[in-house]
């Protein structure tokens, strides 16, 4: 399967150095949990919390996802529930990439539901293209094509993870 380069190093960096920045602007003096959607946001979620400037606790949550396919089956379950409680606190759910935005109104709609007082979303990539749900992050990284892509924790049947650039996978 051929790749081409999308986003390079610099661009990412220089990205989640500007958004770790307009959120630490924007949640100074609440108590703020970074919320990391497994498997594929962990490497921006480490990458972004660096540049938050600001006292903020880590979880992790982990949803169903496409299994090995390309498209979502459109059924989401949560595999992992987050530990910490949310009560009364911001939350924001840090994602690798928004494509349908199925997963993502879950997952919103179950914070809200464990009584987080603010629940926003950042994410490092979007295909708003590829909406079947209505869902918009607070904070984009990159909108792109709605085109498979790989590398920055993103996979194609847990493969290309660790590519630390994005690149279009093509058949
Ligand atoms: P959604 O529920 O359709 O919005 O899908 C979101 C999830 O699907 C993401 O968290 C990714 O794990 C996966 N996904 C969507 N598009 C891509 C892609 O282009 N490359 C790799 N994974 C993707
Ligand atoms: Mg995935």
């Amino acid at each position: 399967m051929p790749q081409s380069t999308l986003i390079t190093r610099a661009q990412i960096e220089k990205r989640v150095a500007e958004m770790g920045r307009q959120i630490s602007a924007d949640f100074a003096g609440s108590e703020l949990i970074a919320l990391c959607v497994l498997k594929g946001a962990v490497f921006f979620c480490s990458d972004l919390m660096r540049q938050i400037s600001l006292d903020v606790a880590l979880d992790f949550i982990q949803v169903s996802s496409y299994g090995n396919q390309k498209y979502s089956s459109g059924v989401v379950t949560i595999l992992k529930e987050p530990q910490l409680d949310m009560r009364g606190k911001a939350v924001l759910i840090v994602e690798d990439i928004i494509d349908s935005g199925l997963s993502m109104r879950e997952v919103f709609r179950y914070i809200e539901s464990r009584g987080a007082s603010v629940v926003k979303t950042a994410t490092f990539l979007d295909k708003p293209a590829s909406r079947k749900v209505d869902f918009k992050a607070e904070y984009v990284g990159f909108s792109i094509d709605p085109q498979f892509v790989i590398g920055y924790g993103l996979d194609y049947a847990e493969r290309y993870r660790n590519i630390p650039e994005i690149q279009v996978l093509s058949d």
